[in-house]
Order: C-alpha cells, then structure tokens, then sequence
C-alpha cells in the first residue's frame, strides 16, 4: 500500500493548536510538535468504527491493547516489558509532573541538559521543585552534540533527586548510543537520582541507529527508571491523550501511582482504540512517513546549506521531525517574531533553555510543498537582515 503524505490538508478551522495561532494571518506554522498529515488508515478506520458505535463511555486498557504495545516494544527494540509494569497516563507531560511529584520533595531538584522539551524545566516548577540544568556540549569538528560529563558531575547537589533525560533527544534529534546511556546509568546510580527517560521520539529514527531503551541497559537500572512513551508522536495522535509509563520497580511505581492518584484523568475511550491500531497495524505506514521525513529533512538541511546563509544546522538529525537551527549569525533581537512577519511560524530556542536571538526549532512534518514554501519564505527573510554579521 502507498501512502500520500504529499497532499496539503487544510487544518484551518479544525481547532488545531498549531494553525490557530496563526487565525487569520498569512504565517505557515512550523512549531509545535504534530505533524499535518493523516493518522494511519488503519487508526482512522478504527476510530471509525468506534465513532459509528456512538458510545463514549469510561474505558480500560484490553489485554489486546496491551499486548499490541508490547509487541511492537519487544519487534523494534528488543525490550521484554511485563504488563504489570504499564502505568497508562493522558499525555506524556503528565507523567513529567507526576513524576516530580511523586520522588522529588519541596527543597529538592531535578537535574537535566539543556537545550531541552521545555516541559522538561517546567514540570519541576509546576511542582514546586528547583531544577539546575547542564548544558549539552557541541563538538563541532565531530558535529555532535555530547553530554558534558564534568558539567553533570559538578551540578549533582545532595539534593539533586532526579534525572530527565530526552532520548531521542528533542531538540537536538540525537539518538544516544548504548556506551553514553551506561554511563549516564552508572552516573545516576552512583549519585542515588531516579533516572525518567521520555522515550516517546523512540520509533520516529530516521537514521539506521538503534534506539536503545534505558529499561534494556540491565543491571540495577531498569529499577530506579521510570520510562515515558506514547504512540502520539509517530502515529500524530497527540490530540488523543494516550500515553504509558513503564515502571519496573514495584516500589516506585505504587508511589507514581499514589502520587496521581485523583488528579490524573484516565486515559479516554478513543485514544485506546487509536493507540491499539497505531501498534498493531501502523508499522507500514511508519515505515512510508520515515521515509518521507528523511527526505524532508535531507531537503531542509541542502536547503538551510545552499540558500539560508547565516542559519546552520550543526550536527546531523538523526530523529524526529524536528530541526534546531543556529541563527545566530543574524543578529536577530527577536526571531520567532521576525520570521513571522515573512510567514513562517517556528519555535524560539530560548523556551528550549538556549540564549536569546541564538536557535530556532523547526517542524518539518508537513508535506514537501509546505515546507518548500516556508523555506522560500525563509531565505526572503534572511536577504531582508542585511549582510552577514558573523
Ligand atoms: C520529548 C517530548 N516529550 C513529551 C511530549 C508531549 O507529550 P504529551 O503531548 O503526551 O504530553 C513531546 C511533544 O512534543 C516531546 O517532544
């Protein structure tokens, strides 16, 4: 079967977060994290028939939506997950927050690299936590973004409770290797931190590299983790609300549990039956949108390179459908504004935990048409500044 990522979908006028912002106005956006294409036919139809039903009520996660995510855990990264281990939750971010909640009291912190989801520095704030961040060093002769062992070393305080890690990394589409994950493993144990690895960019690689899942390093690890996926992020589900936690210790994931207990909502009737058929049935068309996505980036990054002089991308994308692009050379006091006066909605890197006027995070799952325009529209907006300041 083939699948049409090409055709533009009107989303205006559909309640989407992303096209809303830009109501009215000419500015093609390239910001949050969903993608403009269609769910798999095979969740489409499922929601079909579930909408054709008609009935709506309170749910519960079936065996087979159970054995669905299992399976397509142990098919693509050879992880063996009990199901008592499961944790269902309405979003991903939730589990962020129910996280500190739960292992981080008043007057302790969490600890992460930066730049980072912004979520990431958020939820310990929501909790009322503190969180240090350290930020990820760039070597730019191997073009690669590192953990900065030394900085992370010298930031643990004996308060610091917790780890937050992004792998994939989100926004740097870094996929990190098994060797840098052991390390980081022995690094949060030596030092007593829980480690919670946001997983959910785990199926959307676009480079033959193996995702390996903290859960899978073995040893005392996969005790002390808690780990976050969801099908929202590949299948561009995210407005069904359906994500897990998988939390092998008993211990903690009681009191994750306890910690959500009566203020998390359960997860809803639709988002079930969408998640079962996005892993059941959707690897094919998984498998058609990484393609797809490969080409757009290959695209962007000739692009950036070729017509976008003073914007680079500084190691390759590795993952995800997200870009994190140095525009620094600009000069720029306020990009996201500037580029939305020439038409382009992108995210500002600073929300990420980068400098002012220094990075910009572009979305590039959208059919090629649209991020050719918005790439025209860019390098407009780029002859606009003037001669290069760098
Ligand atoms: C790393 C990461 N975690 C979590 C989320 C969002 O998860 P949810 O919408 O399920 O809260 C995103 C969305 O972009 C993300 O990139």
């Amino acid at each position: 079967m083939t699948y049409d990522f090409d055709t533009v979908i009107d989303r205006r006028g559909t309640n989407s977060q992303k096209w809303l912002k830009y109501a009215g106005r000419d500015v093609l956006p390239l910001w949050v994290a969903d993608m403009d294409f269609r769910a798999p036919p095979e969740v489409v139809a499922a929601l079909q028939a579930h909408l054709d039903h008609g009935v709506f009520g309170y749910a519960q996660p079936l065996p087979s939506t159970i054995e669905a995510v299992l399976a397509a855990l142990h098919a693509r990264h050879g992880w063996k997950i009990d199901p008592a281990w499961l944790v269902w939750l309405p979003g991903l971010v939730v589990g962020l927050n129910v996280t500190v909640r739960a292992f981080v009291q008043p007057g302790e912190a969490v600890l992460c690299n930066t730049p980072v989801y912004p979520p990431f520095m958020t939820a310990p704030a929501h909790q009322g936590r503190s969180v240090t961040t350290v930020p990820l060093a760039l070597d730019t002769a191997a073009r690669r973004w590192e953990i900065d062992w030394e900085a992370l070393e010298s930031a643990v305080r004996p308060q610091t409770r917790l780890f937050f890690l992004c792998n994939p990394h989100n926004p740097i589409a870094r996929v990190f290797c098994r060797d840098e994950l052991a390390r980081l493993a022995e690094f949060c144990l030596r030092h007593h931190l829980l480690l919670c690895s946001d997983e959910i960019h785990c199926d959307l690689i676009l480079d033959q590299l193996p995702h390996v899942p903290t859960g899978t390093l073995g040893g005392e690890i996969a005790r002390h983790t808690i780990t976050l996926i969801a099908p929202s992020k590949t299948y561009n589900l995210p407005g069904l609300g359906t994500s897990l936690a998988i939390i092998p210790d008993p211990e903690l994931r009681t009191r994750f549990v306890r910690a959500s207990n009566g203020i998390v909502a359960e997860v809803n009737c639709l988002g079930y039956t969408a998640c079962e058929a996005a892993y059941r049935h959707g690897e094919p068309w998984r498998e058609a949108l990484l393609a797809y996505l490969r080409g757009n980036r290959d695209f962007l990054l000739d692009h950036v390179e070729r017509e976008l002089p003073g914007l680079r991308v500084e190691a390759p994308i590795e993952a995800t459908y997200l870009a994190w692009i140095n525009i620094a050379a600009l000069g720029l006091k306020d990009p996201v504004v500037y580029f939305e006066h020439h038409g382009v909605g992108l995210s500002d890197g600073r929300h990420f935990g980068a400098n002012s006027g220094a990075y910009l995070r572009l979305n590039f799952g959208c059919p090629r048409a649209t991020l050719a325009e918005a790439l025209v529209r860019m390098k407009r907006a780029v002859a606009a500044v003037g001669p290069r300041r760098d």
